[in-house]
């Protein structure tokens, strides 16, 4: 049967999505149209890409015209274009919950004939022979989100839920940028996120259509599994994630020094990150990815540098929890850094901080080999 049919844009000027995270291959916002008895349009775009949005609609509506446009999430890269949507098919009912149609006039300005439709959890809305089925998924991430499951055909339409970076014209796996995602975007959410896996554990679903990325239909699973995993703050893979943030060199000499040891003691994944040159967000996916992490952090202006500082407070943003952590710091008079970020740890849920912790005097030297060999041995039996 399925007459839906995708209409959404890929975007590759958008250097940085949210204005923070970088997306070398773009983005894309995900729309579509579900052509029945009566025709849905499941959300819209950004405003930067209205017309292209609006030239893919007319296209697939070919001549016929929208009942209804369900608007699953009012972030502005979904909402950006229902101002002139309503001006090219006034007609159309707006479907959304309470929450929706509290914010939409905070986001543009429509006229006061506008239908509207108010759904609650559960409630259906026939097409014909598709059906759409409303389920509410509060905070994943702002308050008015809501899936449709359409019960014909199985579908899910989970809002930035199973969402990725990279458009539609990228071929890459959706793990890496799907997990960059989830963990800078959503990753707060993660109690919120796994009430709504328990909901849809209720449900058949043959494939999920997200907002950004790609569309899933095979092996959902592994998708949902890994949902699972992100959403319970559980590590998904062993292995220690070294971030390091280096004034001169000393620091970073340091903690590429502790890569080195551990390699020789375990085969788990080491993974080792310039906390001055990398992408915060790739860094934080990495924090949540692994089970173990080192901060190693120069003492600056009698705290700690600042771009470790910058990650501490993302990661704290985004309930990082349930990890191991191990410390080193560096001050050539008066080294504070151990103790501001074990303060930082201590801040979090459940994070055992290694008792080891290595302090540099400006740079190695022999007493710092054996307190790195320790605390290598602490980190990998932990
Ligand atoms: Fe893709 Fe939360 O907007």
């Amino acid at each position: 049967m399925n007459n839906i049919i995708y209409i959404g844009v890929n975007d590759r000027e958008t250097d940085l999505f949210e204005n923070q995270y970088k997306v070398p291959n773009g983005v894309s916002y995900n729309s579509y149209l579900i052509k029945d008895e009566k025709i849905a349009v499941m959300d819209t775009v950004d405003s930067k890409k209205t017309a292209e949005w609006l030239e893919n609609l007319a296209k697939a509506l070919d001549g016929k015209k929208p009942d209804y446009l369900v608007v699953s999430h009012l972030e502005p890269d979904h909402s950006g274009s229902i101002g002139e949507f309503m001006k090219a098919y006034p007609d159309t009912e707006i479907v959304g919950n309470a929450k929706t149609f509290a914010f939409l006039p905070q986001f543009c300005k429509l006229s006061p004939d506008t239908k509207t439709l108010t759904v609650k959890e559960g409630d259906e809305l026939s097409l014909g022979n598709h059906t759409l089925k409303f389920l509410m998924a509060p905070m994943i991430h702002w308050p008015e989100v809501m899936f449709t499951y359409e019960t014909t055909e199985k579908i899910l339409f989970s809002a930035d839920g199973f969402g990725k970076f990279g458009d539609l014209n990228t071929d890459e796996e959706w793990l890496d940028e799907a997990r960059r995602y989830y963990f800078n975007i959503v990753g707060k959410y993660g109690v919120q996120v796994q009430a709504v896996l328990k909901k849809l554990s209720d449900y058949e679903i043959n494939a999920i259509y997200p907002l950004h990325g790609t569309i899933l239909n095979e092996n959902l699973g592994f998708y949902v599994d890994k949902y699972n995993t992100w959403s319970s703050y559980a590590p998904e893979e062993k292995g220690i994630f070294i971030a390091y943030a280096s004034i001169h060199g000393n620091t970073a000499k340091t903690a590429k020094e502790l890569a080195r040891i551990l390699s020789e003691k375990t085969d788990d994944k080491i993974t080792v990150a310039d906390l001055s040159r990398s992408d915060i967000s790739e860094c934080v996916a990495n924090a949540f990815r692994y089970d173990r992490i080192i901060l190693a952090s120069s003492t600056y202006d009698g705290g700690i540098f600042p771009c470790m500082e910058d990650f501490l407070s993302h990661l704290k943003a985004k309930n990082y929890q349930n990890r191991t952590a191990g410390i080193i710091e560096n001050g050539t008079w008066a080294p504070m850094s151990g103790k501001l970020m074990k303060a930082y740890l201590e801040s979090m849920k459940n994070i055992k901080i290694c008792q080891n912790t290595v302090t540099l005097r400006s740079s190695m030297n022999d007493d710092t080999a054996e307190a790195l060999e320790k605390l290598a041995d602490e980190i990998v039996s932990s």
